[in-house]
């Protein structure tokens, strides 16, 4: 008999593969630094954003962040299941680094929306520019303890 597939795992390649698409289109003339991130939603679709910087340094905004308000834009904040984000330098024209990019503290905090609303942890897989590193996470591991809507009284 084969070994069973891990699905969590494979789900987590293909977002990483998507994420890595998307931050070709990412907006990151400042920083160098180009990061995208595909949302998997409950229905098996997907919402992807990258990076986007502006010139008055402190309005950029996430990869991460911006892929979450593509969802709520689409009605779809409280279908989230798993995240995947991949960033690196942007060298020759392509993504460059070995360290897994993960979600900072903000986007981790934007993400608790999603999660809190949509009534489940959510899955978090992390790659690096050159796909040599992947690392898997849930939110609640990445941002224990959180302050979110479910604290104001607000759920689905
Ligand atoms: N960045 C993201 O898009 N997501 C993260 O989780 C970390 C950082 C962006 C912000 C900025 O445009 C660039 O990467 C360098 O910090």
């Amino acid at each position: 008999m084969a070994e069973p597939v891990d699905m969590a795992a494979v789900a987590g390649a293909v977002l990483i593969d998507s994420a890595r698409e998307a931050a070709a289109n990412a907006h990151a003339p400042y920083s160098s630094f180009a990061v995208g991130a595909a949302l998997l939603l409950d229905d098996g679709s997907v919402i992807t954003g990258a990076n986007f910087e502006n010139a008055s340094y402190g309005l950029s905004l996430c990869a991460e962040t911006v892929a979450v308000a593509t969802a709520n834009a689409a009605g779809r904040l409280r279908d989230i299941v798993a995240i995947g984000v991949v960033g690196g330098r942007i060298e020759n024209g392509g993504l460059a680094g070995t360290d897994p990019v993960r979600p900072c503290g903000r986007c981790r905090q934007i993400l608790n929306e999603a999660a809190q609303i949509g009534g489940r942890d959510i899955a978090v897989h992390c790659g690096s520019a050159d796909g040599s590193a992947i690392e898997h996470f849930t939110l609640a591991a990445l941002l224990p303890h959180a302050f979110g809507p479910n604290d104001l009284g607000i759920d689905r």
